[in-house]
C-alpha cells in the first residue's frame, strides 16, 4: 500500500473517531452521522487503487476482478439502504439496525470465508503459505460475522414479535457450549494442521450460523437491545478481522471503533439495568421465571388511587415544577405529540416542566429522545436520570407516562426484587405522583411496582394518547 492511501486511510479514521464524538449530543448527531458517512465514501475511493494492485498479484491464479458486477452490488445496496431508511417507522428502528447489523456480519464472513477458500486451493496448487495470524483472523471473522449474521436475524424476528418469548429448555446452555467447543477446536485444527480442508471450514461456518441462532433464541425480546449492541461489536470485530486478511487498514480500525464502541454500549445498559451481561444471555429475563410478585408481602392490603382527567389537569395547571417521566407505554402509544402539547400548555401557564429519561426506558437506546425530539421537544428540557433525582422533592407533579420499571421503588427497598439495585427515576419523591398507564398490568420485568401504592401517587388509568388528549382539552377549558 503506497504511503498516500495509507495516509488517506488514517484521516478516514480522524473523521470516523469525530463522527463519534459528535453523536454524543442530540444536537451534533446528525453531523456526526453525516461526517462519518462521509469519511466511508473516502475510505470506498482510496480501496479503488488497492483493488487494481490486489488484482495483478493476483492475475497469477487466474483469478479476476468482475468490476460490473461490485457497480451493480453497490447500486443495489444503495437503492435498498436509501429506501430502507427513508421508510421506516421511528418505533421499527431497533428492528431495522438489527437488519444492517446482520448483512455486516454476514458480508464479513462471506469476505472471509471466499479469502480462506482461495487460500486453501491456493496453498494446495502452488505451496503457497499462509501466516497463522492471518488463518486465523479468516476464522474468527467467519466465526463471529456469521453467528452475528443468524443471531442478528433472530433479534429481528424478536423485536418484530414473531418469536418474542424466551425459547428455554433443559440444558440448552450445557448444548449450546459443546456447539461452541467444537467451533472452537475446528477453527483451532484448521489453523495448525489442515489448512486446506474446505469440508471442514463449511462445517465450522455452518456450525457458527447454528450457534448464532441458539444464542439469541433463549434472551427475551425487551433484552434485544442490549443482545443487539452485543451483536454490533461482534461485527465490529470480524470486519477488523477481514481488514488484516486483505490488508485494508479503514477496515481495521472501522472494525475495531464499532467493536469497541458495541461493547462500551452493551456494558453501559447492563449497568443501567443493574444485571450483568451474562443475566441478559443466559438468564431468560421476561419469561416470567425470573420475575414473580416481588413486594408483594409488603403490599398486602393495599389499594391503589385512581384519579380522573380533571383532577388531574387541575393539580398539573396549579403545580409550579412538573416532570414528565416517559417509559415504554408513551412509544405503545406513539403520543409524544400530546406530551409535547401538554408540556407547552403547561409552560403557557408559567409551569416549569422537565422531562426525566432514563437510559433504559423503552425497548432500545435513546428510545425516548428519539421520540421526544421527533415531537420536537427542546432538548434543553430533557434532563439525565442522575440530573433529575436531587431535585425530586421539590417536583409539586411527577407525570409518569407508560413507564414502570424505571420508576418502581423496589429497585431501592426491596432486596428480594429481581430488579434490586436498578439505578431509577425516583418518581415516588415528588409531592404528587400521577401514573398514566392502561391496567394494573406489570411491565417488561414482570413484577409489582411500589410506587403505585405509595399515599402520593394516584392512577389515571387509559391509553396515554386518549388519556393525555383529555388532559389538555381540560387545561384549555379551565
Ligand atoms: P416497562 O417497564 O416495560 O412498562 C411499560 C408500561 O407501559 C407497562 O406497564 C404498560 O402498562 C404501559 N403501557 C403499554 N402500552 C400503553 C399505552 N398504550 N398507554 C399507556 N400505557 C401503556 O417500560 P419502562 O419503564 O420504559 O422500562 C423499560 C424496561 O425494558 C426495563 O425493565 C428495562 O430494563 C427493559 N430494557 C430496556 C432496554 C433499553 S435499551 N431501553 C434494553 C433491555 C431491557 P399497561 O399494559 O397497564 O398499560
Amino acid at each position: 500500500m503506497s504511503p498516500f492511501i495509507a495516509i488517506i486511510f488514517i484521516a478516514v479514521a480522524v473523521l470516523f473517531i469525530l463522527g463519534i464524538k459528535l453523536m454524543g449530543s442530540p444536537k451534533t448527531a446528525r453531523y456526526g452521522n453525516l461526517l462519518a458517512a462521509f469519511g466511508m465514501l473516502i475510505a470506498l475511493a482510496a480501496t479503488v487503487p488497492l483493488l487494481g494492485s490486489w488484482e495483478t498479484s493476483q492475475l497469477l491464479h487466474g483469478w479476476s476482478l468482475n468490476y460490473i458486477l461490485m457497480v451493480v452490488g453497490i447500486v443495489i445496496g444503495l437503492i435498498i439502504g436509501a429506501i430502507g431508511a427513508y421508510s421506516v417507522k421511528m418505533t421499527a428502528m431497533p428492528q431495522m439496525v438489527a437488519l444492517f447489523n446482520g448483512v455486516g456480519g454476514g458480508a464479513a464472513a462471506l469476505v472471509a470465508s471466499l479469502e480462506f477458500i482461495k487460500e486453501a486451493s491456493t496453498h494446495y496448487e502452488v505451496a503457497h503459505e499462509t501466516s497463522a495470524f492471518i488463518t486465523g483472523s479468516m476464522l474468527f471473522a467467519t466465526l463471529i460475522g456469521s453467528l452475528s449474521f443468524s443471531g442478528s436475524l433472530i433479534a429481528f424476528s424478536k423485536l418484530q414479535g414473531y418469536l418474542e418469548k424466551p425459547h428455554t429448555f433443559p440444558g440448552q446452555n450445557v448444548l449450546n457450549g459443546l456447539v461452541l467447543a467444537v467451533i472452537l477446536g475446528l477453527c483451532v485444527y484448521l489453523t495448525g494442521w489442515a489448512t486446506t480442508n474446505s469440508t471442514a471450514f463449511i462445517v465450522m461456518f455452518s456450525l457458527a450460523l447454528v450457534f448464532g441462532v441458539a444464542m439469541v433464541m433463549p434472551i427475551g425480546g425487551a433484552d434485544m437491545p442490549v443482545v443487539i449492541s452485543l451483536l454490533n461489536s461482534f461485527t465490529g470485530l470480524a470486519v477488523a478481522a477481514d481488514g488484516f486478511t486483505i490488508n485494508n487498514i479503514s477496515m481495521i480500525v472501522a472494525g475495531t471503533l464499532v467493536g469497541s464502541s458495541g461493547t462500551l454500549l452493551t456494558l453501559l445498559m447492563c449497568k443501567a439495568m443493574n444485571r450483568p451481561v451474562t443475566n441478559v444471555l443466559f438468564g431468560a429475563f421476561g419469561s416470567g421465571g425470573g420475575g414473580g410478585k416481588a413486594g408483594a408481602s409488603d403490599l398486602a392490603g393495599k389499594t391503589v388511587k385512581p384519579i380522573q382527567a380533571d383532577e388531574a389537569a387541575l393539580l398539573l395547571g396549579n403545580a409550579q415544577q412538573v416532570v414528565i417521566v416517559p417509559g415504554y407505554g408513551m412509544a405503545v402509544a406513539q403520543a409524544q405529540h400530546q406530551v409535547r402539547e401538554l408540556s407547552d400548555e403547561l409552560g403557557k401557564r408559567g409551569v416549569e416542566v422537565r422531562f426525566a429519561i432514563h437510559p433504559v426506558a423503552g425497548r432500545m437506546p435513546g428510545h425516548m429522545n428519539v421520540l421526544l425530539a421527533e415531537a420536537n421537544v427542546p432538548y434543553d428540557q430533557l434532563c439525565e436520570m442522575e440530573a433529575i433525582n436531587p431535585t425530586m422533592d421539590r417536583v409539586d407533579v411527577c407525570l409518569v407516562i407508560g413507564a414502570n420499571d424505571v420508576v418502581n421503588p423496589a429497585a431501592r427497598e426491596d432486596k428480594s426484587s429481581p430488579i434490586y439495585g436498578m439505578p431509577i427515576i425516583e418518581a415516588d419523591r415528588a409531592k404528587t405522583v400521577i401514573v398514566m398507564k392502561r391496567s394494573m398490568a406489570a411491565g417488561f420485568a414482570g413484577i409489582e411496582n411500589l410506587l403505585f401504592y405509595k399515599d402520593n401517587t394516584r392512577m389515571l388509568f387509559g391509553d396515554a394518547k386518549a388519556s393525555l388528549q383529555t388532559l389538555i382539552a381540560q387545561l384549555k377549558a379551565s
